[in-house]
């Protein structure tokens, strides 16, 4: 179903070096001081990864989702807290803008977000609306030749050092869903202000911000697609960022799968390495085996993004499926590793802990089984990739 190229395996090689020389030293003292990856983003960029598949046209690297997801397993691995600000810039802001943005908003946004230049969020979780996507507070009032734009965004992501916002907002609200629009806003403009930096249980070294709009004026220029079109928009660019975070849920359990498979041939107890006692070898045989089948899963739903296909359902399975793994595995990763799995320098406690917002954000498990079982209830079975 999927061969991985000379391309493919290039890719991997080169975010697992950056990932293992240049990630892997500093990300213990990162996650404790909450510090933001200020030169490892800068690499990230030098690398191509902050704009792994907008179109050369517009200054990306041209791949597909499957390198993509190669990238963000081999950064995860190591380091989630970067692989979640490549993960959003990739997938919801640069996706977003280069699938249903015009020429203008493509030519004047992309070059600078894809080179890493300017960062960008997407916002649209609010203090009372999160799985409910569609109980949007924030408004966006139609003033003729701009939108005013006011209301509060929760949990955004690259919130602190981001240039561009796509922000979900309410214009109608007899509409319902129909009323909303996305709309481009630049965070120097007046009006918009960046709240406190969330002290979090994970992928402590991103920056999650609470964002306030403040009688924004945007541009009727800065809005995607047509009017009402910004629900639709949410939807489709999050099932593209779902696979995202299912290749970091991956990463994050691969990662606490090798450093146990590791530590398991060195910890000897009872006159022999603990891999060679059943309790262990069985947990490494059971974590080989779920890791490769949510690898599977993974690839699947971003080849099928690379075909043209509809991978709602593929990527709500893979997101669903790896970040179940990710929460299970290392949990049995610092069980492995005993005492040492408890402190920090073994590194599996803070994989533990960023597994579980893979569990949470761009929709919980909830949200997941909820867009699986309405597509498999509603009578579209599971089809598989053909
Ligand atoms: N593609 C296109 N259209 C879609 C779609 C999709 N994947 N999914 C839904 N729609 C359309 C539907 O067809 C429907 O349109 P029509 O009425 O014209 O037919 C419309 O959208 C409404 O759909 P639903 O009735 O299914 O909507 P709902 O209110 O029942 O919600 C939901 C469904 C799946 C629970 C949705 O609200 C959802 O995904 N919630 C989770 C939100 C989320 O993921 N938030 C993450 C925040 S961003 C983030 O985390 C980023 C970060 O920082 C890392």
């Amino acid at each position: 179903m999927f061969q991985l190229s000379e391309e493919h395996l290039a890719v991997r090689e080169a975010a697992r070096n950056f990932a293992q020389n240049e990630l892997k030293p500093g990300v213990i003292e990162r996650d404790s001081k909450m510090q933001y990856p200020y030169e490892q983003v800068r690499k990230m960029a030098e690398l191509g990864f902050m704009g792994m598949m907008v179109s050369p046209e517009y200054g990306g690297g041209g791949m597909d989702s499957l390198s993509y997801v190669i990238a963000m397993e081999e950064i995860s691995k190591v380091d989630s807290s970067c692989s979640v600000i490549m993960s959003v810039n990739n997938s919801l802001v640069c996706w977003g803008i280069e699938t249903f943005g015009n020429e203008e908003q493509k030519r004047k946004y992309l070059p600078k977000l894809a080179s890493g230049e300017w960062i960008g969020s997407f916002c649209l979780s609010e203090p009372e609306a999160g799985s409910d996507a569609t109980s949007q507070r924030t408004t966006a009032v139609d003033m003729g030749d701009y939108y005013l734009l006011n209301g509060t965004k929760n949990w955004i992501t690259n919130g602190g050092t981001s240039k561009v916002h796509l922000v979900i907002a309410q214009t109608d609200v007899d509409k319902g869903h129909r009323g909303i629009n996305v709309l481009i806003v630049e965070t120097d403009w007046e009006g918009v202000t960046i709240g406190a930096k969330e002290d979090k249980l994970g992928i402590r070294a991103s920056d999650t911000h609470t964002i306030m709009y403040n009688d924004v004026k945007v541009p009727k220029a800065n809005r995607i697609g047509e009017d009402g079109f910004g629900f639709k928009f949410a939807m489709k660019t999050l099932s593209g960022g779902r696979i995202g975070i299912a290749a970091q849920a991956l990463g994050i359990a691969a990662g606490a799968y090798e450093l146990s498979v590791a530590y398991s041939k060195e910890r000897e107890a009872f006159g022999k390495p603990i891999s060679q006692h059943q309790a262990i070898a069985f947990k490494i045989a059971d974590m080989a085996t779920e890791i490769e089948a949510a690898r599977l899963l993974v690839y699947r739903a971003a080849a099928m993004k690379d075909l043209g296909q509809n991978y709602d359902q593929a990527a709500a399975m893979a997101k669903l499926y790896a970040s179940e793994v990710a929460m299970r595995h290392t949990v049995e990763a610092v069980q492995i590793h005993g005492g040492y799995g408890f402190v920090k320098e073994y590194h599996v406690e803070r994989l533990m802990r960023d597994a579980k917002i893979t569990q949470i954000y761009e929709g919980t498990s909830e949200v997941q089984r909820i867009v699986i079982s309405r597509n498999v209830l509603n009578g579209e079975l599971y089809v598989p990739m053909v």
